[in-house]
């Protein structure tokens, strides 16, 4: 069976890719591969855990393509190289232009720790999303899986899963829960979902 290539897009920690590399390995990601991982910064931890598993990595950074287009020319040049059928972005910090994202249309991933439409958009990212979910006192947040479009997390839904906020959290409590609860189980869920998708149309 012909599997799915995919590349993973990713800025921190990489717990998120590393959910990803497990399935792989747990065999509940059979119908896609991770065969490239691509960070914007250099430190970034997922590098070593892509390299632990063996995969490809690299990076593309912003002193070296300061200007947007050849920052994601580059991108594309490495994706195509790759023979890249779907793009997960982990965690990936940038947002993407529309010239980028309607070269792959549903082919692009993403997960936002929050319960889309709520905590989403243009400067929500990593901590700073539990944070604004606690200042408002929500009690239910979650995650959210979907296909990346021009609008930052505007693209279709694929997959969400509530998760409780408690009484004491803290930002960094509550996306440890977030991403215990929600994102670990849907990334890879969701990476198997569309790997089978794209496959079986070949
Ligand atoms: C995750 O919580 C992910 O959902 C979030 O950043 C964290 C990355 O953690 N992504 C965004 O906020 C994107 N808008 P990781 O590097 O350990 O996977």
């Amino acid at each position: 069976m012909r599997q799915a290539n995919i590349a993973v897009l990713v800025s921190g920690g990489g717990t998120n890719l590393q959910a990803l590399l497990d399935a792989e390995k747990a065999g509940t990601l059979v119908s896609g591969k991770i065969v490239l991982v691509i960070s914007d910064k250099a430190d970034a931890y997922a590098l070593t855990r892509a390299k632990n598993a063996g995969v490809r990595t690299e990076t593309v950074l912003k002193r070296d393509f300061p200007e947007k287009a050849a920052f994601e020319a580059r991108l594309v040049e490495l994706l195509t190289e790759a023979k890249t059928d779907l793009i997960i972005l982990a965690g990936f910090m940038r947002i993407l232009s529309a010239d980028f994202t309607s070269r792959y249309p549903n082919r692009i991933l993403n997960v936002h720790p929050a319960l889309i439409p709520s905590f989403c958009g243009e400067g929500f990212y990593g901590l700073k999303v539990h944070e604004a979910a606690l200042k408002k006192g929500v009690k239910v947040t979650g995650a959210t899986v979907h296909f990346v479009n021009e609008i930052p997390d505007g693209g279709e839904i694929i997959l969400q899963k509530a998760v409780d906020v408690l009484p004491g959290d803290t930002p960094e409590i509550l996306q440890r829960r977030v991403m215990e609860q929600a994102e670990w189980i849907l990334l890879p869920k969701a990476a198997e979902l569309v790997s089978r998708e794209l496959t079986e149309e070949q």
